[in-house]
């Protein structure tokens, strides 16, 4: 494994023009657009990336971008690998290694989110301050590799309290209302039932999705800075709103973008 991420990262090294980069942004639902925002330098495709997982999914964009975004050097992914697709823990998550060979010391990820939280509505965009991690297979299973961190990494403050601070003057400065919440990530591809949606509220979720925690698992085994943040598209609480489907998920997400865009702008140019 430690073979193929060093592999990975030479590749990809020979673009970042011996400029150093500290900051990575995984475009979930929600952030798309952003990609517009960056002044991009370099465009590399995942196909072309040494032992970087394949991506399947017709029309899903793989690539990852290296630029310019609010006046620092960001390289950000577009497209994530999702368990449901069928990628193993490893490969989910082998993107955050390589991120982290190449120098990256924050990790900034969106999402889309079901709202659990009964105040929640379609549209808000909430900080996530913790999760809870119901994926049935663990992305640290298995011989623990020393030289990327401890067996047994702590999980307190996954989310990083100072990039939670920085996000809320933001919000403040730009007039964004913005929800904090615990995010409960599990594998999907289904919509939860009502009777689960009720379950996770009884957990102590406030959002629910089926990506992110694999991924902050793995940052912080190497102690990298985490920031999350989920566009809440669907709200749970009610019976009559409980039918969720892709294309609400999708339009909620594309109307969160402007808002998110600005946020994660402002708190890159703050750090
Ligand atoms: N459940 C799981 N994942 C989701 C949801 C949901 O209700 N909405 C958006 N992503």
């Amino acid at each position: 494994m430690l073979e193929k991420i060093k592999d990975s990262a030479a590749y990809i090294s020979r673009f970042l023009d011996k400029e150093e980069y500290s900051i990575g942004i995984i475009l979930g639902t929600g952030l798309g657009e952003l990609a517009e925002a960056i002044e991009i330098k370099h465009t590399i495709p995942y196909a072309g990336i040494p032992h970087f997982p394949l991506s399947t999914v017709v029309g899903h964009k793989g690539n990852l971008l290296l630029g310019k975004f609010g006046g620092k050097n960001v390289i950000a992914m577009q497209g994530r690998f999702h368990y449901y697709e069928g990628y193993s823990m490893q490969e989910v998550t082998f993107p955050i290694r390589v991120l982290h060979e190449l120098g990256i010391k924050q990790l900034f990820v969106s999402n889309a989110a079901g709202g659990v939280n009964p105040q929640f509505l379609a549209g808000d965009l909430m900080i996530i301050t913790d999760h809870i991690n119901l994926f049935p297979e663990h992305p640290l299973r298995g011989k623990n590799i020393e030289e990327l961190g401890p067996r047994f990494p702590g999980m307190t403050d996954a989310y990083s309290p100072r990039l939670i601070r920085l996000a809320e003057a933001c919000g403040q400065r730009l007039n964004i209302p913005l929800r904090h919440g615990v995010y409960a990530g599990l594998q999907g591809p289904s919509f939860e039932t009502p009777a689960e949606y009720n379950w996770l509220r009884i957990i102590g979720g406030d959002a629910v999705g089926m990506s992110t925690v694999p991924e902050i698992i793995v940052a912080r085994h190497m102690n990298m800075e985490c920031f999350g943040m989920s566009v809440i598209t669907n709200s749970t609480a009610s019976p009559e709103l409980i039918k969720t489907s892709h294309t609400e998920v999708q339009d909620m997400g594309n109307k969160a973008q402007p808002r998110m865009s600005a946020l994660f702008k402002g708190i890159i140019e703050a750090l």
